[in-house]
């Protein structure tokens, strides 16, 4: 993750970053260009929907699987070792590193978030959901802590790693999980969020950038006047990433200085192993949520995350950008409901919409992943070695080449300037 001025990213070669309006002019392209958009649009929609129906079968084909006995279960995901049985697993495979000893994931309340959550806590993590809405918050937190921690506590790497003895292992600590509350259609709470973190003075290991919301059927604005997909999604998410980043870099200067000092400068409020704690190992990795449906839109808002901040800011901190897959979850749900065959509403063809909606109340279920699938998938971003993902872009379960435009630096700074715009926030060049 990246710290930047307006002057090196924003405007890079005198290209001035766009304002919204300029980003509004750009979806009208001139009447000579439209036919080549035209075709532009059709071959990113034909390859989007046939990733998604190469997952639809590979989603099949799991929840099959998941229908036999534990033991015949294989799972191509490193990190798969999910439940307990996984302990065996585990040890046939590379062993796994430990998880992060604190983690944040927005939108921890529901869906992958939850399961991302459910699975770094048990792991032994320290996890914090970031969640707009305390009763929802409160009740995962519950659902999380009742679950059952991996035996011993431990990674499977420190269980496959210790002498074979005939003691029975530790006893495993349960799962620590809390909830801060985080509203990400608003730029404020973003910022009260982060200062809440900085006054803690915790180590931050993680930041899963996981809630979000997928094209409301009607243009939704926010109270800071965006659109709220493009503020949830990306915005917020760019925001709070680089305070968090940064108030995490002065903590570590902080803990370099003497615990006492950085205690003082937040306030004395600093829980302990907090702000004079050491810094992470590893850095902090940010997790970016992304979709397969970033390849059917011109704008990749998971590369400026992921991308550039590799790019630029070496191998400290990480960023990986990760698709979950299409998941069994309530905002799969309703797109797939609300969008499946709109064309036909008002036509004679109305009941082929009911009919296929009463599809995918039904047997169409099968064709989407499980959430426990998903957080296998979200735990490879999180926890594989840094070097082996730090910049990537994950999809299906494996490293995958995103979208071209991905890789355009100078759409990315684009963007990068358009967030530092509208966010006001120019992360400060000394933080790096
Ligand atoms: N499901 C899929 O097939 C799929 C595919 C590709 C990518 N994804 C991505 O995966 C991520 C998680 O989606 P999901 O499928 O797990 O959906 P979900 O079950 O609907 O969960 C979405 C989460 O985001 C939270 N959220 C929404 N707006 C928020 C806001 N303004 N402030 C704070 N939190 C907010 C929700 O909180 P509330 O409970 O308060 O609403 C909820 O916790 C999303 O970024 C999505 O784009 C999903």
């Amino acid at each position: 993750m990246g710290d930047t001025s307006t002057d090196t990213r924003g405007s890079r070669k005198g290209h001035a970053a766009p304002s919204v309006d300029d980003l509004r002019s750009s979806e009208q392209p001139h009447a000579l260009a439209r036919g080549g958009a035209l075709l532009a649009a059709s071959l990113r929609l034909a390859h989007t929907v046939s990733e998604g129906c190469v997952e639809a079968l590979l989603n099949v084909a799991n929840n099959a699987a998941d229908l036999l006995p534990r033991q015949l279960r294989r799972r191509a995901e490193p990190y798969a070792d999910a439940d307990l049985t996984g302990q065996a697993r585990a040890r046939e495979r590379a062993p796994a590193p430990p998880a992060p000893q604190v983690a944040i994931v927005t939108g921890g309340n529901a869906g992958i978030g939850f399961a991302t959550a459910q699975q770094l806590a048990r792991r032994g993590a320290h996890v914090v959901i970031a969640c707009r809405d305390a009763g929802r918050a409160e009740a995962a937190v519950q659902a999380i802590a009742r679950s059952a921690p991996l035996v011993g506590g431990a990674s499977p790497a420190s269980s496959s790693s210790s002498s074979p003895s005939s003691r029975p292992p530790p006893p495993a600590p349960p799962p620590r999980v809390e909830a801060m509350p985080l509203d990400l259609g608003r730029l404020a709470s973003v910022r009260a969020f982060a200062e809440a973190w900085r006054d803690r003075g915790l180590p931050l290991h993680l930041l899963v950038c996981n809630a979000g919301v997928m094209a409301p059927l009607q243009r939704t604005t926010t109270e800071d006047g965006l659109e709220v997909q493009f503020q949830v999604n990306f915005l917020s998410h760019w925001l709070l990433a680089h305070l968090l980043l940064g108030h995490e870099r002065s903590r570590r200067r902080g803990a370099a200085g003497g615990g006492l000092r950085a205690r003082r400068r937040a306030g004395g409020r600093a829980e302990p192993g907090g702000a004079s704690g050491p810094p992470p190992p590893d850095g902090t990795r940010v997790v970016v949520v992304s979709s397969v449906v970033h390849r059917a839109g011109p704008l990749q808002w998971h590369d400026l995350l992921s991308e550039r901040s590799n790019r630029e800011h070496g191998p400290h901190d990480s960023a990986v950008a990760v698709h979950p897959g299409i998941v069994r979850t309530a905002l799969a749900n309703n797109f797939f409901r609300s969008y499946g065959l709109s064309w036909a509403e008002g036509t004679p063809l109305e009941p082929l919409r009911a009919a296929w909606r009463a599809f995918l109340d039904t047997a169409g279920q099968a064709m989407l992943g499980s959430t426990e699938h998903a957080a296998e998938r979200m735990l490879h971003a999180c926890l594989a070695p840094t070097a082996a993902v730090a910049g990537r872009y994950m999809s299906m379960g494996r490293l995958y080449t995103p979208d071209k435009a991905a890789d355009d630096p100078a759409y990315a700074a684009d963007l990068w300037g358009m967030a530092v715009r509208l966010t006001g926030h120019t992360p400060h060049a000394s933080l790096a």
